[in-house]
């Protein structure tokens, strides 16, 4: 696809197209799929934190507080400010996502309409 690149998630191998120009997260959550964890989708969250493992890239300004220099040197990057510039290999880097492939493992959708079995609340079952 000209103008677009292939985003691939390393440990389930599903994958999606991201334009040149957009970010990674906006372009997954366009497309109706919850590949990555979605929060504030302004990098003041930290949830959606990955490692880039494969591919070239560039981001927007990232909050200090979610990714360190340290994290940056090895590729951890927040997918909402995240720019592919070519094609991407991802694997799941927040802090949260132990809890988020479990609630997946189990057949929950993470976050979203069934948030409840991400957070690892269950509803209490009437009397
Ligand atoms: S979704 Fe909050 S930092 Fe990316």
């Amino acid at each position: 696809m000209a103008g677009s690149f292939t985003v691939t998630i390393a440990d389930s191998g599903a994958n999606f197209h991201c334009p040149e120009d957009e970010r990674v997260l906006i372009s997954m959550e366009k497309q109706g799929l919850r590949l990555i964890p979605i929060g504030c989708r302004g990098g003041g969250c930290g949830t959606c934190r990955v490692k880039v493992t494969e591919g070239s890239y560039r981001t927007r300004k990232m909050s200090r507080a979610h990714v360190s220099e340290a994290d940056e040197q090895a590729g951890i990057v927040l997918a909402c400010r995240l720019i592919p510039e070519s094609d991407l290999v991802l694997g799941l880097a927040g802090e949260g996502n132990g809890v988020w492939n479990r609630a997946r493992e189990q057949g929950g959708k993470g976050h979203g309409v069934n948030g409840s079995i991400a957070c690892g609340i269950r509803p209490i079952p009437r009397a």
